[in-house]
């Protein structure tokens, strides 16, 4: 009889601590989760919390009810109780509760915010069907000014990601080491800068004037280079459990890949990588990027609006994350998102295409919830027409990855005044690729979309770009030059060749130099914040691109099922 009281009790107060934390600016000091013992849970003293609602009104249109229907369908209607570490941070603000009493209307339709993202800014180019805007792709160099000697190892597949504005330097960038004939796979980490040409950096009052060293080595439109030597990013090997037939040559290659970084919704700094899985074969790990650079502990602790330590650590060592049920992973996992609508809650899509999508929330020590989409959402994905697959431009086996981490997006406009964030729609958004590859299953290229979905449970998927998407100075492979430049009069006149067979996007982060209130607000943005997209060029080469998001997030398409917003009123 003990139960139901303590119910009672621990609903309210979880809800209490939740409100707090979304909205008080004061810091809440949790107990550092100390270590992690290696198996996650299984010695540690689970705290019990109810996820189930107050009061569920099994009507099949409440489809954001669906979930946790599915959660308790199985058990009878008792309320489903998550094994939950207390000496977990993140938990120790207990999981958001599923219902947050959302109005129907707005579950069904799409913001109206994001009605002003439906159009295109022009054709897409009539052979590749691409949409290309106007950014230039820049040049990375990891060579320091400091530095006696260039850096003569090339790198590839960068992650980029903007420390905050009171930093002493503007970006981090993580990059791995092309591998030159060794098996050791090497990721390195610098501080570093953008600067533009003296003519350009003008535009914006924050930005640095390149030097003649700069141009020399970052071409005539600048770029970003380190200021801070690279160092070599180091985290423990891990074992594999099981690696068999064809992944077999994964079991003992060592060192990490894929790092991707960003924001959590608390403002931690965290590094995800690929590397060998406890429980299968290659799985996803997070660290939190201090506990490898602790350069960073002090800039994130040191913000000038808000006093006291940065962040608590949810993953003070590398964590690996998982899958719930186990059974429901695969050998070797990769590209899962995470996403965090509050500064509480994390969640992970672990993937993305045109039959399937699967999402969880983040409960503790890389612990998650079963899966948790919405039932009643239809895919928003479309694969290939038959008639695209018998042309010459496509092979039927292309697949969807994801591929960078999401932000969260404000929708509206930082510069407006009448803009709340409090009040305004919130979404988030990612990049996935359309991956194509040839007879052999090797790739031919990479297509770039934007998928945007919604900021409040069940996180419905609400758009994707209609085309894939161009830099202004990019080419795709798989049509001649003249077709990739058929919408580029210049680059025509000029003969302009194919450039880069393969561009890959790792990450996309918000710009330098926002004045943010806090850390917590790294990972959210408006429509007029710039966005760095972190592109990898043939295995062997490192770009990024600059692109306002509401550039970004245009010429969209509605996913089905998701009314617009006018229908409803
Ligand atoms: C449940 O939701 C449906 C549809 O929104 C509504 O018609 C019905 O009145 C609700 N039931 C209760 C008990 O609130
Ligand atoms: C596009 O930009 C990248 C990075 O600055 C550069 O390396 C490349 O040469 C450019 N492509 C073309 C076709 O000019
Ligand atoms: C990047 O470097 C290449 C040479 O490696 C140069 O041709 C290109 O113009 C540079 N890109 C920019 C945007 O300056
Ligand atoms: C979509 O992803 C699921 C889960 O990974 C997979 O089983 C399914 O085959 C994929 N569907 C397509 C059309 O690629
Ligand atoms: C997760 O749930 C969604 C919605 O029911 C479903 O489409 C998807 O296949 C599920 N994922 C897995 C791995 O079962
Ligand atoms: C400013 O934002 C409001 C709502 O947030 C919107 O209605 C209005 O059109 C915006 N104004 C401009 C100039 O974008
Ligand atoms: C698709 O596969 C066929 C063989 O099945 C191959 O000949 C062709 O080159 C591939 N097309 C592309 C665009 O890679």
């Amino acid at each position: 009889m003990v139960k139901p009281l303590v119910r009672r009790i621990l609903l309210p107060i979880a809800l209490l601590i939740l409100f707090y934390t979304a909205f008080c600016n004061t810091p809440v000091v949790l107990q550092p989760s100390a270590q992690y013992p290696d198996h996650f849970g299984k010695h540690q003293e689970p705290l019990h919390v109810p996820i189930r609602p107050p009061f569920v009104n099994k009507s099949r249109t409440w489809d954001h009810l669906a979930a946790v229907d599915r959660f308790t369908s199985n058990v009878e209607s008792k309320p489903v109780e998550l094994e939950i570490s207390d000496q977990d941070s993140e938990t120790a603000r207990v999981p958001a509760p599923l219902i947050l009493g959302v109005p129907h209307n707005s579950l069904r339709s799409i913001p109206q915010a994001l009605l002003g993202q439906l159009e295109c800014p022009r054709a897409p180019n009539r052979f590749t069907n691409h949409i290309r805007l106007p950014n230039l792709l820049y040049n990375i160099s990891m060579s320091p000014r400091s530095a006696v000697s260039r850096e003569e190892r090339t790198f590839w597949n960068p992650t980029i990601f903007a420390l905050p504005y009171w930093a002493k330097n503007q970006y981090i960038i993580v990059s791995m080491v092309t591998p030159d004939g060794e098996a050791l796979r090497r990721n390195v980490l610098c501080e570093a800068n953008i600067c533009r040409p003296k003519s350009a950096a003008s535009r914006l009052t924050h930005e640095r004037s390149c030097s003649e060293d700069d141009l020399g080595l970052l071409g005539p439109s600048g770029g970003l280079r380190c200021v801070t030597a690279p160092i070599e990013v180091i985290v423990p090997p891990t074992p594999a459990a099981k690696c068999e037939g064809r992944e077999q040559v994964f079991a003992d290659m060592p060192g990490f890949h894929d790092p991707r970084i960003f924001y959590s919704g608390r403002g931690e700094p965290i590094l995800m990588v690929s590397s060998q899985s406890q429980y299968a074969c290659i799985g996803l790990w997070a660290i939190d990027l201090r506990a490898v650079y602790p350069e960073l502990e002090g800039t994130i602790a040191s913000s000038p609006k808000r006093l006291g330590p940065g962040p608590v650590m949810s993953y003070p060592t590398l964590t690996e994350l998982t899958r719930s049920p186990a059974s429901s992973r695969g050998s070797y996992e990769k590209n899962w998102v995470m996403f965090s609508p509050s500064s509480s809650s994390s969640y992970l899509q672990y993937e993305l295409n045109s039959s399937s999508r699967t999402i969880a929330q983040l409960i503790g020590g890389g612990l998650t919830t079963p899966n948790i989409t919405d039932t009643l959402e239809e895919p928003c994905l479309r694969d290939l027409t038959i008639e695209e697959i018998e042309g010459s431009h496509y092979n039927e086996s292309s697949t969807w990855h994801q591929a960078t981490p999401s932000l969260k997006l404000v929708l509206c406009s930082r510069s407006n005044s009448t803009c709340n964030p409090e009040t305004a729609d919130t979404v988030f958004f990612a990049i996935i690729q359309r991956k194509n590859v040839n007879a052999l299953g090797l790739p031919v290229r990479y297509e770039r979309f934007v998928v945007v979905w919604s900021a409040v449970p069940p996180f419905n998927m609400l758009a994707v770009s209609r085309h894939p998407i161009l830099m202004a100075n990019e080419t795709t492979s798989g049509w001649t030059a003249e077709e990739s430049w058929d919408d580029v009069q210049d680059a025509l006149l000029e003969n302009r060749e194919l450039w880069g067979r393969i561009t890959y996007t790792t990450t996309i982060a918000y710009a330098w130099g926002r004045e943010e209130k806090d850390v917590r607000e790294k990972g959210t943005g408006h429509l007029d914040d710039d966005v760095i997209l972190s592109i990898g060029v043939d295995d062997e080469g490192q770009v990024y691109a600059r692109v306002k998001v509401s550039e970004l997030l245009q010429c969209l398409r509605v996913c089905p099922g998701r009314e617009q917003a006018h229908f409803d009123d």
